[in-house]
């Protein structure tokens, strides 16, 4: 039996308010305790989208009355909320910046939009970026030029990585976090079209890669300070459709398909406690969860089945894949979280990280 720390995902798809059908604060915080995810922080593209107080406090009270895990909301960058933002930065879980175009209706095209949020929102607090090449290029030029600490969310491209690590050598206060999917999945993938033959099921942003991309993100390990899901639940009919919103389910397959990972030797234990753990805690300034832990039986062989999971959506791109490592038990303070395949912690048992 192996025993973990809960483990924190910075990157989750609640879906609540606006798109419950695809999931909700009660369904996503069962799949983390599932996954061994003891915090996860929520994304602001809702509907409607976290941009001011009033929208802020809608997400935060669904949470209070359904969370089974602990949790923060970003508020989103929007064209003329800096201000707002940046007083709102203690209550968020940060400030998430959509420098490219995704699911939803959030992107900063100008750079003039771009400028007020690196020089109001507090130095002290997250800031994310949805920032893909040579927007990545440009994010982090921004960063070095206001020094501003940034943060880039799912960094896929060997260009991106090796960035990253060019920008760190420089000193430049840039992290980063990658996603299984863009670990252990390449573009082209058959079984991911629907019956137009468009990608469907296979839809994500950023895109899957090639092999060198993956590659080059395992050869670089080092640089990667983070794991995170990007858990973008939509429902088996919206990826078969006509017009596939990108996404993909993650929190329940994040941890099985990283232990195989460190069963093949490629990611030793201490190195996935710190991407899922020490580094998270300290880059989003989260508190101790005292009396919390995960433990995993290392030795368990199965297969991922969309059937055996607690998020709504109803699938997984990593149907049938064999795994070893099965989360058994999630103590989260003092309390079973869940056990044997069951949720125990009650809805309303999770707290705002920023409470
Ligand atoms: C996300 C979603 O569905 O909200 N989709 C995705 O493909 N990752 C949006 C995002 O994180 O870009
Ligand atoms: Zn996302």
């Amino acid at each position: 039996m192996l025993k973990l720390p809960g483990l924190i995902d910075p990157h989750v798809h609640v879906r609540e308010p606006g798109a419950t059908h695809k999931e909700d604060w009660d369904t996503v915080t069962q799949a983390a305790l599932a996954g061994g995810v003891t915090t996860l922080l929520a994304m602001p593209n809702t509907k409607p989208p976290i941009f001011d107080e009033a929208t802020l406090n809608i997400a935060l009270d669904a949470a209070k009355s359904k969370a089974r895990c602990d949790y923060g909301q970003y508020i989103g960058a929007g064209p003329d909320n800096a201000d707002i933002a940046a007083s709102l930065a203690p209550k968020a879980a940060g400030l998430k910046m959509y420098l490219d175009s995704t699911f939803g209706e959030l992107r900063l095209d100008d750079m003039t939009l771009w400028m007020p949020h690196f020089q109001k929102f507090p130095k002290s607090a997250p800031m994310v970026m949805h920032s893909e090449s040579r927007t990545m290029a440009a994010a982090i030029l921004f960063s070095a030029i206001y020094d501003h600490p940034v943060h880039i969310a799912h960094v896929s491209l060997k260009e991106e990585i090796l960035l990253i690590k060019a920008a760190k050598e420089k000193g430049i206060k840039v992290t980063c976090e990658v996603c299984p999917h863009h670990l252990f999945l390449t573009k082209g993938l058959t079984g991911f079209k629907n019956l137009s033959g468009l990608p469907g099921r296979g839809e994500v942003r950023p895109r899957l890669a090639t092999q060198e991309d993956v590659d080059s993100l395992w050869t670089n390990l080092d640089v990667i300070d983070c794991f995170a899901t990007d858990h973008a639940p939509h429902t088996l009919q919206e990826k078969d459709g006509e017009n596939p919103p990108p996404g993909f389910p993650g929190l329940e397959t994040m941890l099985p398909l990283l232990l195989t990972a460190v069963d093949d030797g490629r990611l030793t234990v201490d190195g996935l406690i710190q991407r899922l753990h020490t580094n998270p805690k300290r880059i989003f300034n989260l508190p101790d969860q005292p009396e919390t832990w995960v433990e995993v039986d290392e030795n368990a062989v199965y297969e991922i089945k969309a059937a055996d999971q607690f998020t709504r959506c109803g699938w997984t791109p990593f149907e049938g894949w064999k795994v070893k490592g099965k989360v058994r038990k999630v103590v989260l303070r003092g309390k079973t979280a869940f056990e044997n395949g069951k949720v125990l912690a009650e809805a309303g048992y999770g707290r705002n990280v920023r409470g």
